[in-house]
């Protein structure tokens, strides 16, 4: 086996089977309503950028060149738009449709055709992850597995799916366990080859009416199939519900190394700018944050933690802990403070006869407020 880097500086893997890759975007995204009323969760942006493309990049570090993509009834055109063919990351991608979010499993059946003889790793287009693929991807073919799972040590396992192992196989998966031994919940990562399907062919809709892919990968295991498993360093999030994507913007703007090469001395801690952002001498930001392209702010207080979209107008507000999605219009004359937030796209709020100084709100798309 042998890792190069190419022109990007991205490592690619030759010498294996080549792999596939498959990111989810159906689902029905309930627990992050009602942004997920107008726009498909896995493309609403961190940082600006989809939850889904953290994953995308991902892949296409590790080589994987052919994506398809499942969508749903919810946003499934914007998904299209979004990531058209592929060329733009020098990728090709297909689209799978899924008529009905009737599970993890059944989106993955649907791909069958598109993965053919290869193998592929399946991505929820909500999870994202700190760690690189490489080591996993390694392992998985290196080690031969059957299937091959990110795991990661959580304190409270009944909320997840989790993995009972031994030595460096995984011996049961159960699902949200009111007791358990094991403390490492399941990712939404998997590495799985073509037999795969005969699995979920197999599979009965569970008590909530869906096809399981745990189901599937424990059928695997009482078969005497090997599933390997990788425990992930550095963090993990779903973010599936307002608390873990607000988290999950944290995680991020964390990690961003790139800082603004600004003279402007109201621009404290990490800051990643883009292009044609306006600040006034009264605006203060305080890093981590990240402010998109063409954004005018006064007046204001930004950050810490804190994502502006592109295109976003900002005057007379604090806004800490919270994401803005692109092209909003927030101005205050009797500065307020938002904070722990979600903005949908092209929201609109404004002063109006509220005296309440601190706001918490989850906005969808289009939302018109006035407080
Ligand atoms: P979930 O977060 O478990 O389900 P959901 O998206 O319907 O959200 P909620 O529970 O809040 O209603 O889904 C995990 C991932 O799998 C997510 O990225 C969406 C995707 N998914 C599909 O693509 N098809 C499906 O049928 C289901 C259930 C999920």
């Amino acid at each position: 086996m042998a890792v190069h880097q190419n022109r990007n500086n991205n490592n690619i893997i030759d010498n294996y089977e080549r792999m596939k890759g498959i990111v989810l975007h159906g689902g029905t995204g309930t627990r992050l309503r009602p942004l997920t009323y107008s726009d498909v969760k896995q493309l609403l942006t961190i940082a600006g950028k989809p939850t889904s493309e953290y994953g995308f990049l991902q892949m296409n570090e590790i080589g994987i060149k052919d994506v398809c993509i499942v969508i749903g009834k919810i946003g499934g055109e914007e998904v299209k738009q979004y990531y058209g063919n592929g060329s733009k990351w020098n990728s090709a991608v297909e689209y799978v449709f899924q008529e009905k979010p009737l599970g993890i499993a059944h989106a993955i059946s649907l791909c069958k055709d598109n993965t053919g003889d290869d193998d592929f790793v399946v991505y929820l287009g909500d999870n994202v992850i700190q760690e690189k693929l490489v080591e996993s991807y390694e392992k998985f073919q290196k080690e031969k597995y059957d299937a091959f799972l990110l795991l990661v040590q959580v304190k409270d396992p009944s909320r997840y799916g989790v993995a009972e192992v031994d030595g460096n196989i995984i011996t049961n998966l159960r699902e949200k366990p009111k007791e358990s031994k094991s403390n490492l919940a399941v990712t939404g990562i998997y590495f799985l080859r073509k037999p795969i399907y005969q699995y979920i062919e197999k599979l009965v809709p569970s008590k909530r009416g869906e096809y399981e892919i745990m189901e599937a990968l424990q059928a695997m295991i009482n078969d005497g199939k090997r599933i390997g498993y990788k425990i992930i360093k550095g963090w993990f999030k779903d973010t599936g519900t307002v608390e873990d994507f607000i988290d999950c913007n944290m995680l991020v703007l964390e990690s961003i190394k790139e800082n603004e090469k600004s003279e402007n001395l109201n621009i404290k801690g990490t800051v990643k700018m883009g292009s044609n952002v306006a600040l006034d001498e009264n605006t203060k930001i305080l890093g981590p944050c990240y402010i998109g392209n063409n954004v005018k702010i006064t007046d204001s207080f930004i950050g810490p933690y804190t994502s502006i979209g592109d295109g976003c107008v900002i005057k007379g507000i604090d806004i800490e802990n919270s994401i803005v999605m692109e092209n909003c219009r927030i101005e205050f004359q009797d500065g307020r403070i938002i904070y722990e937030s979600i903005i949908g796209p092209s929201c609109s709020i404004k002063s109006g006869k509220s005296k309440t100084r601190r706001t918490k709100l989850v906005l969808g798309r289009d939302s018109k407020v006035e407080l």
